[in-house]
């Protein structure tokens, strides 16, 4: 776990008043990675399938969060479209997950 998060979960918190109250959690993202993105992007990022992104590289994700957010959701490509399947803030859990796989 991220030191950071973990000392926010230890300490009080008005320790951690400049952070968002809300953050991405990639815990929950690396659940829903293996139900809906593992078959084709493996486990730990290497595709499976040819023609999906390593995301074990690190120039893999240099996008930012809201624009995979936006490619995860219409689908792009061999990708089916996620919007309806998963919420928003459970795609932004996924991308933290993802950022974790270099
Ligand atoms: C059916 C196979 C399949 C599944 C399931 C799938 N993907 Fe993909 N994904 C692909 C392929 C193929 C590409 C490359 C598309 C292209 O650029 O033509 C891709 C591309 C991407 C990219 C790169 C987008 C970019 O802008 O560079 C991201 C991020 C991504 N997938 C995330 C996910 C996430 C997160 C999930 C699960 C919620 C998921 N994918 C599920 C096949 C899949």
């Amino acid at each position: 776990m991220n030191p950071l998060r973990l000392a926010c979960g230890l300490l009080a918190a008005a320790a951690c008043a400049p952070f968002p109250t809300w953050a991405a959690n990639p815990d929950h993202g690396a659940e829903l990675y293996r139900s809906h993105c593992a078959s084709c992007h493996g486990n730990d990022g290497r595709p499976v399938l040819p023609g999906a992104p390593d995301f074990s590289r690190p120039t893999a994700l240099l996008k930012p969060d809201l624009a995979l957010l936006a490619t995860i959701r219409s689908g792009r490509g061999g990708m089916p479209a996620f919007a309806g399947q998963l919420r928003d803030r459970d795609i932004l859990d996924v991308v933290a997950h993802l950022r974790t796989l270099r």
